[in-house]
């Protein structure tokens, strides 16, 4: 159940009502416990930053949001803008777009650039139905992350910047209203790495999506984000990523 007592707080307070609740969450593999007793709420227009060491369940936790590991206790539930008793949403009704953490491509990887962003939309338009062959959405997402020439390139032929470039239109593709990005600029060259980073910032500008964004890079959680959780299987801290602590814990995380 919410707590109600929170809802009344948050309103009183002027900020909105949250648009994905977790209560009491527990995620297991088998029998490892990856996150525990996990309480957070997400506001609409927020960029959540998650901070922790390898891991503590980072991955996990954006995967628990998608929908694609099933809570072993507790609950994630969405909700629409307006919070209204029956305004609960589920994992179906949500558009999510999902940069995982980076894998190699293999070089032979048989797709091409173009359709890779199109598995974005088979969500909305269904796997069995084709995509008309100039799909607008895809051209367009291709466009967002100027990568439109290297559409007929196969994927495996890209650098990984580029390669990391076309998840993110993958992502992109479906207008999703939640965004998650798992460590999208790990190994990437500093400049290609600030790219991705603006491209995130002047969508959140633009779209006024969710964003959650796990970095280790204190300087995109000072720069970029509006709160930070600190994460070790449970919730360490959370706070603004300008609050002196963050620095304090971060080195007690990482450096322990
Ligand atoms: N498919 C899986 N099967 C079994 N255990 C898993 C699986 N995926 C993750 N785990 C375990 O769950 C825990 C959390 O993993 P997770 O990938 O969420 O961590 P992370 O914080 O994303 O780490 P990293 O910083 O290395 O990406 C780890 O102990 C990991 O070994
Ligand atoms: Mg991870």
């Amino acid at each position: 159940m919410t707590n109600i007592t929170e809802v009344e707080i948050s309103e009183s307070r002027g900020v909105l009502s949250p648009l994905i609740c977790m209560n009491n969450l527990v995620v297991s593999y088998q029998n490892v416990v990856a996150l525990a007793n996990i309480n957070l709420d997400i506001y609409q227009g927020e960029v959540l930053g998650i901070c922790g060491p390898n891991g503590s369940g980072k991955s996990t936790l954006l995967k628990a949001i998608l929908g694609l590991i099933p809570p072993t206790r507790g609950s994630i539930r969405f909700f629409k803008e307006e919070r209204q008793l029956h305004s609960i949403k589920h994992h179906q009704d949500m558009n999510i777009g999902y940069v995982p953490q980076i894998h190699n491509i293999d070089r032979n990887f048989p797709a091409l650039v173009e359709d890779v962003v199109a598995m974005g939309r088979y969500a909305q338009v269904g796997f069995l139905r084709r995509l008309k062959k100039e799909d607008p959405f895809v051209e367009d997402a291709l466009q967002a992350v100027g990568m439109k020439k290297f559409r007929k390139r196969p994927i495996g032929h890209l650098s990984g910047g580029q390669q990391q470039k076309v998840m993110v239109a993958r992502a992109l593709v479906s207008n999703p209203e939640i965004l998650l990005l798992d460590e999208p600029t790990a190994a990437l060259d500093f400049r290609v790495e600030r790219a991705i980073m603006d491209l995130i910032r002047k969508l959140h500008q633009e779209k006024n999506l969710v964003i959650i964004l796990v970095t280790h890079k204190m300087s995109f959680l000072r720069e970029f984000t509006t709160r930070v959780v600190c994460l070790d299987k449970s919730i360490i801290w959370q706070g603004s990523p300008l609050d002196p602590k963050l620095q304090t814990i971060i080195n007690q995380l990482f450096f322990l």
